[in-house]
């Protein structure tokens, strides 16, 4: 089989309410990181199917900047923050343009039907881009990885991740049933995007590549100035003042998001598809509530233990733990 070729299984054990469920493989040797690549599954929606290889040959561009996380990882939270580093901390454009705008989520045209034309809004946009994608390092753009465009990786604690994906799903309909079965459902890789560890634990080997930086959710709520810092060595921009880094990680707080541009695009993105499915039983709030430990009282100690002896074999076959990973 040649580079890039994919291969689609329809899935039979998708969750029986939502939209149709596949698996998509794909053989390539441009990912500096040594792995069956063939045998490493993605769930996307079958409707995905038309838009892989437009994802695959997507031009791409040597100062591109790539935000790429499982979703609800805080990716929202990151793009704001690296668009910030990336324009020179213009607050006024941050506040003016929303968010979906400065740096569309490339391949969410692909996820479901009557989506806005975001392949496109991501092609046209004025360089250097910031893009948005959800994809594992192995269904993303081969010019990516031939160019070495730079990639800012964001992970999150399992179960913070899950209960925050839950109502999200249940939002698009793309999910309806119970707690457990919404576990159930994420740890037999049912759920967009699933595999959750692979897709971590990737990002997590190729941490020290140039182009990659590796970063979580819990860092950003510990030291926001701190990784502030590093992406404007990353990107190579100065770092700025303490007065406007000082005015960046107000920019950036939870009530201030909630309030501005960025998590108003993202609910409006949200509330259309909610319409588009004439989905009225959801009250999803996109900036539900921005907390480390929010598992803590939304999951019993038996769905904690279950995710937590999950995610051990993950992390004992990667030879890490999970104060490594998220610095927790
Ligand atoms: P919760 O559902 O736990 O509140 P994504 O952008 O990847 O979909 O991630 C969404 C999660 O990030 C949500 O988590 C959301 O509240 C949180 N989030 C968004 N902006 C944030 C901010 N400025 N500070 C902290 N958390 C934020």
């Amino acid at each position: 089989m040649s580079d890039y070729s994919h291969s689609v299984e329809e899935r039979v054990d998708a969750p029986k309410e939502g939209i149709p469920l596949s698996d998509y493989t794909v053989v390539r040797n441009d990912i500096p990181l040594k792995k069956q690549w063939s045998e490493r599954k993605c769930t996307m929606s079958s409707c995905y199917n038309k838009y892989f290889d437009r994802m695959i040959n997507f031009k791409s561009k040597e100062d591109d900047l790539w935000i790429v996380t499982m979703p609800k990882c805080g990716t929202t939270w990151m793009q704001e923050t690296a668009w910030l580093v990336q324009s020179d901390f213009d607050f006024d454009k941050a506040k003016s343009i929303p968010l979906t705008e400065r740096s569309p989520f490339v391949e969410l045209e692909g996820l479901y039907e009557g989506m806005p034309p975001t392949f496109d809004a991501a092609e046209n946009l004025q360089s250097p881009r910031l893009l948005k994608s959800h994809l594992p390092a192995s269904l993303l753009p081969k010019e990516l990885w031939q160019n070495r465009s730079k990639i800012i990786y964001v992970a999150r604690n399992v179960k913070d991740a899950v209960v925050s994906f839950q109502p999200f799903l249940e939002a698009l309909a793309t999910f309806k049933g119970t707690k457990e079965q919404f576990i159930q459902a994420f740890m037999n890789d049912d759920l967009y995007y699933c595999p959750f560890w692979p897709h971590i634990l990737e990002f997590w080997e190729m941490r020290h590549e140039k182009n990659v930086y590796f970063t979580s959710y819990e860092r950003m709520k510990k030291d926001l100035k701190g990784v502030l810092k590093d992406l404007c060595e990353f990107v190579g921009k100065p770092i700025p003042s303490e007065e406007i880094l000082n005015q960046a990680v107000d920019h950036l707080s939870f009530d201030s998001m909630k309030k501005s541009s960025a998590g108003k695009a993202m609910q409006a993105v949200i509330d259309g598809i909610k319409d588009l499915n004439n989905n009225n039983d959801s009250n999803f709030q996109f900036m539900r509530r921005g907390i480390v430990g929010s598992h803590k009282d939304e999951l019993t100690a038996d769905q904690i233990k279950s995710l937590d002896s999950w995610s051990e074999k993950f992390l004992n076959e990667a030879g890490v733990t999970s104060e490594e990973v998220f610095g927790l």
